[in-house]
């Protein structure tokens, strides 16, 4: 059989992803692949009264980032789109903001896992309709990590908070 004729195996999709709908579902994983990073060098690093309940705290973010971004980056697949979750394209396309090298206090760690989370959630809820437009299983994962996350941004801006009277 010469190289002309070997059969290259044809993979079929039921759907593939448009370019717009790829670049969302992109955006939402750099977001998380970032979070899931910087949330855990808060987990290292902070220092003060309730550390220890934020640093088990925190690990559940990652924790959420993580499988999350995992679950994009495999949707993607699934409708023959392509993730890039290198470091380089991360750094150039996340929206979560960055953290300082050294310790920070559990306070400065509270208001930077909850802005990173809100970054995170801004994306979520920019991208979703266009995606549930498009492919609403998609958009059911985004849906779902939505409401982790912010659930997560509850607790954890919870831990800084004074009753409102
Ligand atoms: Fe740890």
């Amino acid at each position: 059989m010469s190289a002309e004729t070997a059969a290259t195996p044809s993979v079929s999709f039921a759907f593939t992803a448009s370019a717009a709908l790829s670049d969302s579902l992109q955006r939402v994983l750099v977001d998380l692949i970032a979070l899931g990073v910087t949330t855990k060098q808060a987990h290292w690093n902070i220092v003060g009264e309730n550390f220890r309940d934020l640093h088990l705290n925190f690990d559940e973010v990652v924790d959420i980032a993580r499988e999350g971004s995992d679950e994009v980056a495999e949707r993607m697949r699934a409708i023959n789109a392509v993730p890039d979750g290198r470091p380089a394209t991360v750094a150039a396309g996340a929206t979560v903001p960055s953290l300082p090298k050294d310790e920070i206090t559990v306070s400065e760690g509270v208001a930077y896992v909850v802005s990173a989370i809100e970054a995170v959630v801004s994306t979520l809820r920019g991208v979703h309709d266009a995606v549930d437009d498009e492919d609403p299983a998609s958009a059911g994962i985004l849906e779902d990590l939505t409401g982790k996350l912010e659930q997560q941004a509850w607790f954890i801006s919870s831990e800084d908070r004074k009753p409102v009277r």
